[in-house]
């Protein structure tokens, strides 16, 4: 697996104002949208396009654009909803799926609750939204289940990883003969005893969204 960890000082700065415990939602979401299409930028570099033939006003030239298929775009139900704008902003004409995962609290197994997306992915190019990295069970169950579709190349968009959810995703894919890339805008330092990422900014689907 790629991992990269975003480096500059733009997403350096949006991701402190985005871990302070002061930071209200609304401001909270508008930096979401913000890192994601900063790290979108970054994790789009290898997206497949292809040549196109274009007449300027004054010539013609060749160009590219967007392969077809065009990408699919897979926010994690809750909380990866919040990346989807700033990420379609960037992709306007990927197609988006949706996946719903829960978490089982006896067995720890993540399971799909809602899935919106093609029953076949043979070929797609998918990049998959969930703000934070933890444990890894919940991105390894989704990746699982597209892999199962037939997705040929997987991108995870995180805005925190933790080391044991990286080790638990390459841990999980070190044979899936599918390539698998993450990027995040930081790598933090390791999760607490209730699954939190620290430093992280809490729980990414609360701050969004309000405690439900
Ligand atoms: N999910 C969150 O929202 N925050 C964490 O720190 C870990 C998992």
């Amino acid at each position: 697996m790629k991992v990269h960890v975003a480096n500059h000082p733009l997403i350096s700065h949006k991701l402190t104002v985005l871990r302070d415990e002061r930071t209200d939602s609304p401001t909270f979401r508008r930096l979401v949208e913000e890192l994601v299409t900063l790290l979108a930028y970054e994790a789009t570099r290898e997206v497949r396009t292809e040549s196109v033939t274009i007449k300027t006003p004054v010539t013609q030239t060749k160009g590219i654009k967007l392969a077809n298929p065009t990408p699919v775009v897979v926010p994690i139900l809750r909380a990866g909803l919040g990346m989807l704008e700033g990420m379609t902003r960037l992709v306007p004409t990927a197609e988006v799926g949706f996946l719903g995962m829960v978490r089982d609290e006896k067995t720890l197994e993540a399971s799909t609750y809602a899935n919106r997306l093609p029953d076949d992915l043979a070929g797609r190019q998918c990049f998959v939204l969930d703000p934070m990295l933890a444990t890894g069970g919940t991105l390894v169950a989704a990746i699982n289940f597209l892999i199962e579709r037939g997705a040929t190349d997987i991108t995870v968009i995180c805005i925190l990883a933790a080391p044991e959810g990286i080790a638990a995703l390459e841990k999980a894919f070190v044979n899936a003969g599918v390539p698998i890339t993450l990027v995040t805008g930081a790598l933090d330092e390791k999760l607490n005893e209730h699954g939190y990422i620290v430093p992280g900014l809490g729980d990414a689907g609360d701050r969004l969204y309000g405690v439900v």
